[in-house]
């Protein structure tokens, strides 16, 4: 059972998704629900800038549509239209993920993070990314940036194991019901630390979630 969500917790997720609902870029990987197409996306943005990003997924898409097509490609097909992107691993633990999908799976992409974690090359922050973003489920996706934003707010002296815990726990108190409000919320965060909450430079003066943010709040002296 999913516990109560505190008045802090609802005014943060509110004040985050209404930010979003303005200011969130349009992106193409948030224009579908094509389980294929946002697991494409999301080991292209493993280790690699939006910015660069945006090209190469809709060349890849256009080379491999369908899991069927990337399963049946062949090895150095599937590196060459990978090609400027680096970290070559990616490529064939996708490539390997869709023959599996294939094999295992149906052609289907599970929605389930724990079956999710089984396939190759997705790990706990991937598997939540396909199950928000393809499935809507309520689940969250704790990238570098969603964990810097929690640690900010909510757990300024998390550190190691122990703080990665406690980050993934707060994350899943955060994340709202499944469906659009999950998808949202999920994406408003990560925009949020990509944007606003980033490593270097901090824009607390544009956050939207300043108020109820341990670190913000401090360094705005309110
Ligand atoms: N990085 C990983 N997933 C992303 C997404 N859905 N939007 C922007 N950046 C991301």
């Amino acid at each position: 059972m999913r516990s109560k969500s505190t008045p802090a917790i609802l005014d943060f997720r509110r004040r985050l998704t209404r930010w979003y609902r303005r200011h969130g870029r349009d992106l193409p990987w948030r224009r579908t629900r094509d389980p294929y197409a946002v697991l494409v996306s999301e080991f292209m943005l493993q280790q690699t800038q939006v910015s660069r990003v945006e090209g190469f997924y809709h060349r890849f898409l256009a080379r491999f549509p369908t899991v069927h097509h990337l399963a049946g490609a062949a090895h150095g097909e599937v590196r060459e239209v990978w090609q400027g992107l680096g970290y070559y691993r990616r490529a064939d633990n996708l490539h390997r993920l869709a023959q599996a999908v294939v094999e295992r799976h149906e052609g289907r992409i599970p929605a389930e993070s724990r079956v999710l974690m089984r396939l190759p090359g997705v790990g706990r922050y991937t598997a939540g990314a396909i199950a928000t973003f393809a499935f809507e489920r309520a689940e969250p996706a704790v990238d570098t940036n969603v964990a810097r934003v929690i640690r900010r707010a909510f757990h300024p002296r998390a550190r190691g194991t122990a703080g990665q815990r406690r980050i993934w726990q707060t994350a899943e108190r955060l994340v709202p019901r499944a469906g659009n409000p999950a998808w949202t919320f999920n994406q408003a965060i990560m925009e949020l630390g990509a944007r606003i909450c980033t490593a270097r430079v901090v824009r607390c003066g544009e956050c939207p979630v300043r108020r109820g943010c341990r670190t913000g709040a401090r360094a705005a002296g309110m």
